[in-house]
């Protein structure tokens, strides 16, 4: 069945191969088998204060990564977020029916408050009200989202339900996590413990460069090798073997994963080998992007026809839901 799917990524650092085997790749089949709203976050990257003169650049190059991962704009619709003013107003509509005290009880509120004490904005409280916003604004029926944004999507369906309930309309549907089928792949680091991120410092961009990935993965975590024979990996070399998994051949898995067993591996050999099997899936990627980053008069034109079409689904929304509030003309 068509659906409609809304997904948004901040404009905060460039994408990383985590980014790219555990959402972006999946992005690609789904574009194709639904209505699907990509858009980038950049209100809600204001919340941590970018620079005047870094935000521009941010959204460009993020933009341009999604584009060359293989977002397509003539088929899905590919926006910039603060291109689409209905997105506020429909914010500050929910926000009167958002309480402090749920707001404040969100993990990822918590967090921020333990983490920039210095820093707990109105933004970072009411984050979860504006991401309901660009969801329910297409009436958006399926939301891909990570373990980090079940709790903002099970608040969306709250918002959701909520608005229905006080004006007793059955208006926004109750968005639903998009499921891949199979599970999705977590991309861990290079540092030996947990997952692929941004600011962990221990990840691959896709627009790193062949001589950057092979430095990377030279100085990955690993451990002093097996000391005996079919002894089970370390989390670090496990690490090293899940991102192999994903992009090298499997005859290639198998024999480091004999070596491995027999005691024979040289970390050395795998790690060179994993660094050209990374710089053969990133690097015509990494090409697209800079291609992409230097054609300004294609960017500017998906950005002008994905606002023109996000706008038209926004506004509609918007003209009712006003309506359902009470609004009307003179
Ligand atoms: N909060 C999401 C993140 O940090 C980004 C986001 C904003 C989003 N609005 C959204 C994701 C709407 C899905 C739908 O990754």
């Amino acid at each position: 069945m068509m659906e409609t799917v809304v997904s948004g990524i901040r404009s905060t650092g460039n994408l990383h191969l985590g980014n790219y085997f555990g959402a972006l790749k999946n992005f690609l089949k789904m574009q194709k088998e639904n209505n699907c709203f990509f858009f980038i976050a950049d209100y809600h990257a204001l919340t941590t204060h970018p620079k005047p003169g870094d935000l521009h650049g941010n959204i460009k190059q993020v933009l341009a990564e999604y584009l060359a991962c293989g977002i397509d704009p003539e088929i899905a619709t590919v926006f910039i977020q603060s291109d689409v003013p209905e997105v506020t107003e429909l914010y500050l509509l929910l926000n009167m029916n958002a309480y402090v005290g749920e707001l404040e009880r969100t993990t990822s509120f918590k967090e921020k408050v333990r983490k920039y004490p210095d820093n707990i904005n109105a933004g970072l409280l009411t984050y979860p009200v504006l991401m309901a916003a660009d969801i329910i604004i297409h009436k958006a029926n399926k939301v891909p989202v990570g373990k980090d944004q079940e709790q903002h999507l099970e608040m969306t369906r709250k918002f959701a339900r909520r608005f229905n309930m006080i004006y007793g309309v059955d208006y926004f549907p109750e968005p639903d996590a998009y499921n891949f089928g199979r599970k999705l792949i977590k991309i861990p680091g290079l540092d030996g413990s947990g997952k692929m991120g941004k600011s962990e410092g221990n990840g691959i961009f896709l627009s790193d460069t062949p001589q950057e990935i092979r430095k990377k993965v030279m100085r990955a975590v690993t451990d002093t090798g097996p000391t005996a024979r079919n002894q089970v990996p370390s989390e670090p070399v496990k690490n090293l073997f899940t991102i192999m998994k994903v992009v090298s051949d499997p005859s290639t898995v198998k024999y480091f994963t004999e070596k491995h067993a027999s005691c024979e591996i040289r970390y050395g050999d795998l790690k060179k080998q994993l660094a050209e099997d990374i710089i053969n899936v990133t690097d015509p990627i990494r090409k697209r992007i800079n291609d992409i980053l230097s054609d300004n008069k294609y960017l500017a034109r998906v950005v002008r026809e994905g606002a023109e079409k996000a706008r038209m689904s926004a506004s509609k929304t918007i003209r009712e839901v006003r309506e359902i509030i009470g609004y009307k003309p003179f």
